[in-house]
């Protein structure tokens, strides 16, 4: 099995991928670490508890990072996630407690205890993940790998034509998460945003799994209202669920090598740059360790994927 936890900013796609990690019997998640993002972190680790609370699992979850390491309080996406970061379904309050540890001190503690055998999967800005690197530097060595949904490198970005908002809400700690010495696997917009989900998607999952598929569905009718916007026909994206589903079934993706440089100065803030070994710009930032990059998907079986894990 894989031993993981779950980086996140509960948020609805966010859900749907914790769901899914829960429902694989291949990963096993030590705990979900929250962070701002989607929702402030306060509301973002209460989300995190009551996702965990509704599929029955007794898992610690974390806060974190309230605000990026540079700049100003970030701004949600409340007109994407809903208000409550569910689609405004009034979800009811947790009943369990948040554990009192930080989300990056967790993230060190289980890295000491289990070396080499954790792979961080992060699907919201990389705050806790830059944090956890400063309290400790050797975090690499420990760590096996790194799956983050985030980032766009050939395409353009969902909050500025050049950023997408996981990089964009931490631009400095992605700059420190893509130059730390550990394996980065990167599944961006390049294909989480390549093909929608139609709009039945969300009710096979209710059908499969009326509980967490059934939340998953309800939560979801705002999101696709948003991603629906200007399209004929209904349709949503859930970005978050990619990262786990390479550790899964590593085929499903094609993944390009090379170096990555994040925007840091206003005009592209956020902006995943990317050199790819092999090519004229492959000289580029050669001084920073090699990254991953899922360059291409097969949609359909990664569907299938989705839905089968679901009906376990
Ligand atoms: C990412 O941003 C968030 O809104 C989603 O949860 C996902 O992690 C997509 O750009
Ligand atoms: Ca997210």
């Amino acid at each position: 099995t894989h031993k993981i936890i779950l980086d996140t900013d509960p948020g609805i796609d966010d859900a749907m991928a914790i769901f899914f990690a829960f429902q694989s019997p291949e990963i096993e998640v030590l705990g979900l670490t929250t962070v701002f993002g989607n929702v402030p972190a306060e509301m973002a680790a209460q989300n995190g508890l009551s996702l965990v609370e509704l599929a029955g699992k007794d898992i610690p979850v974390t806060k974190g990072a309230s605000v990026p390491h540079v700049g100003p309080e970030s701004s949600y996406a409340h007109f994407v996630h809903g208000d409550d970061g569910f689609g405004n379904i009034n979800h009811p309050a947790p009943k369990g407690q948040l554990d009192p540890r930080s989300s990056a001190e967790f993230i060190v503690e289980m890295a000491r205890k289990y070396p080499g055998e954790i792979t961080l999967v992060a699907v919201g800005p990389l705050s806790n993940l830059a944090l956890a690197l400063k309290l400790e530097p050797d975090l690499p060595k420990l760590i096996k790998a790194v799956n983050i949904m985030g980032g766009a490198a050939f395409v353009p970005g969902n909050v500025t034509p050049v950023a997408e908002a996981n990089i964009w809400n931490d631009a400095y700690a992605a700059e420190i998460v893509f130059a730390a010495d550990w394996r980065v696997n990167m599944f961006g917009l390049d294909v989480t945003y390549d093909l929608p989900f139609p709009p039945n998607f969300v009710d096979i999952l209710e059908e499969k799994n009326p509980s967490l598929g059934g939340f998953v569905a309800k939560a979801s009718q705002f999101y696709m209202d948003f991603y629906s916007q200007g399209h004929d026909e209904r349709r949503c994206f859930f970005h978050d669920a990619f990262p786990l589903a390479y550790l899964l079934d590593e085929s499903l993706f094609e993944m390009t090598e090379g170096h990555m440089r994040i925007g840091t100065d206003p005009l592209h803030i956020g902006q995943t740059s990317f050199a790819p070994i092999g090519t004229t710009m492959s000289e580029f930032w050669t001084k920073m360790p090699p990254v991953f990059v899922a360059t291409k998907v097969d949609h359909p079986r990664l569907t299938t994927l989705f839905i089968d894990t679901y009906a376990k």
